[in-house]
């Protein structure tokens, strides 16, 4: 159960290409492969994953938004398509899940998602 009963979100730009992937031949984008880790590595977690093209920051992809009503909201990136930013990712989100803000304490961020927070917007205020 989340802190405030707002599920958190991971949403993974499917469409992100980091600088080199043209010339790499692959067919699959480097977001899309992200976009598989971070699925499986959410399993049986207190997060829900969903995939999107283009979150418009494809200068620093791969990119990741962490979202929850009346939370703070995350976008980070420049991440490389691999296990271990895909489990950072979804400890993180998990983290953020279990606060009441959002906020995650400096001291309990994974290593993998160290210098990766691009943007952070405050939660929209409550109208009636
Ligand atoms: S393609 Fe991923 S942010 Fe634009």
């Amino acid at each position: 159960m989340t802190s405030n009963g707002a599920k958190t979100w991971i949403t993974v730009c499917d469409t992100c290409k980091r600088q080199g992937w043209a010339e790499t031949g692959a067919e699959v984008t480097d977001g899309a492969v992200l976009a598989g880790l971070v699925e499986s590595a959410a399993q049986g977690r207190d997060v829900a994953v969903r995939r999107t093209s283009c979150l418009m920051g494809c200068d620093h992809a791969c990119n990741v938004a962490v979202q929850a009503a009346g939370k703070l909201c995350y976008t980070i990136g420049r991440f490389e398509p691999t296990q271990e930013a895909a489990q950072g990712i979804v400890d993180w989100a998990e983290k953020h899940a279990a606060s009441e803000t959002g906020q995650v304490p400096y001291r309990e961020w994974p290593v993998a998602v160290k210098g990766h927070f691009v943007t952070r917007h405050p939660p929209l205020p409550v109208t009636e």
